[in-house]
């Protein structure tokens, strides 16, 4: 996108700041916030009239699998990311598991190269780390990080032996994350329940005890080699423990599947829930939206991993593990706001901020002078319910098919110009950039106000 030259004006508006609610109106210059608490009259190139309506930092998903190259008969670059931007996210992290798996400094250039052209919010891909690619993760520039499969998920990406995961905390230097879920234990459990077609089973292969002994194994990793570490897609309370009072260049993130769906979903909802990690009790969901709350758990991240209705229709275990969410991520945490089960300055923190420090992305995540003017306008009186055949993701289905949820983004705006808005849909001219990683300040940091903001 290029940079644009002209002044904006985000006239009347509750404005999200990092520490409280404002209403006053953004002046925002060549993409960038130059003033909070504008003159409202204060001459502007476009003025955005908010009428009152809250504004909030564009959100930033640093977990997505979009599929492309290689898998987009169930996603692209193009339609997952016009997902976001009709979601309110911004800037998406992608993860390497494509075809080919991006675990090169080449295959991640290659990725930059189509979403170029294609994405209508900002990015960043991953490399994956494989038993022996130590020197391409070195050579991977500027990528948000390393992603290790501890446990093994769509595609074959897998490093379970301890001398090759050593290697790689030695000898790298990129923040590492991992999905941890504990392959000894989930073939030992696939092999006790073989030949079973209940998908109720996956919850008892995926266990528990799978996502412990995996969590505690990487984060042993991280301590003893001192390295930034992120904890993907928590799933039970047990590991709540073993990743609170962690030093802070351990952090964490939790997905909204793991805190709204449980094992009793199972009979309304089949395979569409069907995820690695498994989706746990209620008792998980709860732990985790309280962890989300005391800042065990920083961030939220969707973990969006689209498959069709027609390779989700088939019997367990054939039926793949993965659902789409970039699209309804914010709106269901607004709901969350709408019942009065969080603040909106913790949305912004866990969706925006968070994911910013956590990934040391310059420029991003909070409303502040000098920041980009990455935006979303949000109406939290409007209610909406989710329907399968309104997703812009390719595979056009989402488990919140049928719910209704109070509060919705309604305008999406990068470095202040509109990507979308409800009303007029998609600015085809505007797409994102490739976001810019600063690994020096070695990641988040944990505050005394326990919301994570400095
Ligand atoms: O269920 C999952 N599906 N979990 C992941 O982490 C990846 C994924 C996929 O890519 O389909």
């Amino acid at each position: 996108m290029s940079q644009p030259s002209t002044k904006t004006l985000f006239r009347n508006a509750s404005v999200v700041l990092p520490n409280e609610i404002r209403e006053c109106s953004l002046l925002v210059e060549n993409g960038k916030i130059i003033e909070i608490d504008a003159n409202p009259l204060s001459s502007a190139d476009c003025v955005v009239e908010c009428d009152e309506k809250h504004l909030l930092p564009g959100v930033i998903d640093d977990q997505v699998h979009f599929r492309e190259p290689g898998l987009t008969h169930k996603e692209e670059l193009y339609t997952a990311s016009r997902a976001c931007a009709a979601g309110g996210t911004t800037a998406f992290l992608e993860m390497p598991n494509t075809k080919p798996p991006a675990v090169t400094a080449d295959g991640v250039k290659a990725k930059d190269a189509i979403a170029a052209q294609k994405s209508h919010v900002h990015y960043g891909f991953y490399i994956g780390a494989t038993p022996d690619n130590v020197d391409e993760l070195n050579q991977a520039g500027n990528v948000p990080g390393i992603k290790i499969f501890i446990g093994s998920s769509t595609g074959n990406l897998l490093v379970d032996e301890q001398e090759a995961l050593e290697r790689i905390f030695a000898e790298t230097t990129l923040p590492i994350c991992a999905h941890c879920e504990d392959e000894t234990t989930v073939r030992e459990n696939a092999a006790r329940l073989s030949g079973t077609s209940d998908l109720r089973d996956h919850s008892r292969i995926r266990d528990e005890k799978a996502a412990v002994i995996a969590t505690t194994r990487a984060i042993d990793l991280a301590n003893r080699h001192q390295h930034r570490f992120h904890v993907l897609h928590v799933s039970t309370a047990a590991e709540l423990p073993i990743i609170a009072n962690q030093s802070p260049y351990i952090t964490a993130e939790v997905c909204p599947h793991h805190l709204f769906f449980n094992v009793d979903d199972y009979d309304r909802l089949g395979s569409r829930i069907q995820m690695n990690p498994s989706i746990k009790s209620k008792a998980d969901n709860r732990a985790l939206w309280n962890a989300l709350l005391d800042n065990t758990i920083q961030a939220i991240a969707t973990d969006h991993a689209p498959h069709t209705l027609e390779e989700k229709s088939q019997p367990y275990p054939q039926s793949p593990s993965g659902l789409p969410a970039v699209e309804n991520s914010l709106a269901l945490f607004l709901n969350q706001v709408s019942l009065g089960l969080c603040t909106l300055n913790q949305v912004a923190s866990w969706m925006s901020d968070a994911p910013a420090r956590i990934w040391g992305i310059v420029g991003k995540g909070r409303i502040e002078i000098g920041y980009d003017a990455d935006l979303v306008l949000v109406n939290l009186e409007e209610k909406r319910t989710i329907l399968d055949e309104n997703q812009h993701t390719k595979s056009r289905w989402s488990p919140w098919h049928g719910e209704t949820l109070t509060g919705w983004p309604i305008a999406t705006f990068l470095k202040g110009q509109q990507v979308w808005s409800q009303s007029t849909g998609f600015s085809q001219d505007r797409f994102g950039e490739k976001l810019l990683f600063d690994h020096s300040r070695g990641g988040y940091w944990a505050t005394p106000n326990g919301i994570g903001i400095e």
